[in-house]
């Protein structure tokens, strides 16, 4: 086994129909399907090295120490590549994402899907599309769609071990070539991690049976907009789905309550857009931020409305692009 210095970039990627829920939360296994689509430029760079005289794996995020629960989940995919390549190496990773700026994404989802790319390369393994997407899943789920470029749906599977849970590439992005805008909202609390808040939803909202319902009728639905590039039916979707897995976080005990004046204030904006002839459409993930799709054609316009929004920092315009890479380890 040849063990090398390798790195990866992944993209962040966006929910159209959102991941809320887990039927185990060891392996990241969802309680439905979801579908996403995958941002140019914005997400992570990773590498890693193996390192014979190590005593312990080393991680370093943004070139500060990770934190306990991120070394957890790293050496969660670390370990499961060392037990396919049959290595007791450690390494060293270093992962950055390349829009710091960039807050209300997730960075987890391209931290670990570069991460599962760039481990497995150092390693000497060579994974095909489907096992380096449960790889990234088992970091964090999200992860598991990064590894696409365009559109992905990540099917929950029905396996104990997850084998078959991961994702797929439905379209790529030239199926559809939307515009993104990312209204980051200026908000100086921190969040509840998706992973501390998909859990206290689960046990404490009243809406949490009838939420992962509306997951399974939304999905469909949303691949069927998207097969027909049909922008008001992908609104009403993706929309629907955002707003129905704030309202299940909003019902629980104690309440989970992401939004700022502005986000509200986003949705309104879009909306009246939307019925004055734009094409555009938002959702938000479990954060304050907002995610707004809009035709090349719209964008510019809506982008200058959603600046105007008191409360907006900034809006980051971007594209739908490719999937996780190989790069340059040395650059
Ligand atoms: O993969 P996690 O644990 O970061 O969860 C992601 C949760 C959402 O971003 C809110 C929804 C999603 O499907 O990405």
């Amino acid at each position: 086994m040849t063990l090398t210095r390798a790195a990866a970039f992944a993209p962040s990627n966006i929910a159209l129909t959102k991941y809320w829920g887990k039927r185990d939360a060891t392996l990241n296994l969802p309680l439905a399907d979801s579908i996403s689509f995958s941002l140019a430029e914005l997400g992570s760079l990773t590498i890693v090295a193996p390192q014979p005289d190590l005593a312990a794996d080393e991680m370093v995020l943004d070139d500060k120490p990770l934190d306990s629960a991120g070394m957890t989940k790293v050496r969660r995919v670390l370990d499961e590549v060392r037990r396919m390549a049959g290595s007791d190496v450690k390494a060293g990773m270093r992962s950055v994402n390349t829009v710091a700026s960039a807050r209300g994404l997730a960075s987890s989802a391209s931290a670990f899907a570069a991460l599962a790319l760039a481990a497995s390369k150092a390693y000497g393994l060579d994974l095909d599309l489907p096992a380096l997407s449960r790889l990234a899943r088992i970091g964090s789920g999200s992860a598991a769609r990064s590894v696409h470029g365009g559109f992905a749906k990540w099917r929950k599977g029905d396996a104990a071990d997850g084998q078959d849970s991961y994702a797929e590439q439905l379209w790529p992005a030239s199926h559809w070539p939307l515009r993104v805008l990312v209204a980051q909202v200026r908000d100086g609390k921190k969040e509840v991690s998706s992973t501390a808040g998909m859990q206290h939803s689960a046990v404490g909202s009243p809406l949490f049976t009838a939420w992962i319902g509306q997951c399974e009728r939304d999905v469909p639905a949303c691949q069927e907009a998207l097969a027909g590039r049909d922008m008001r039916k992908l609104a009403e979707v993706v929309e629907g789905n955002a707003l129905a897995m704030h309202a299940t976080m909003l019902a629980t005990r104690p309440p989970l309550v992401y939004w700022q004046p502005a986000t509200v204030a986003v949705i309104h904006a879009v909306r009246r857009m939307r019925r004055d002839g734009a094409e555009c459409c938002f959702t938000i993930d479990a954060g304050s931020s907002v995610v707004v799709l809009t035709s090349a054609q719209d964008s510019r316009p809506v982008a200058e409305t959603l600046s105007e929004i008191a409360g907006i920092e900034q809006v980051i315009q971007t594209r739908i692009g490719e999937g996780a890479r190989l790069v340059n380890a040395d650059g």
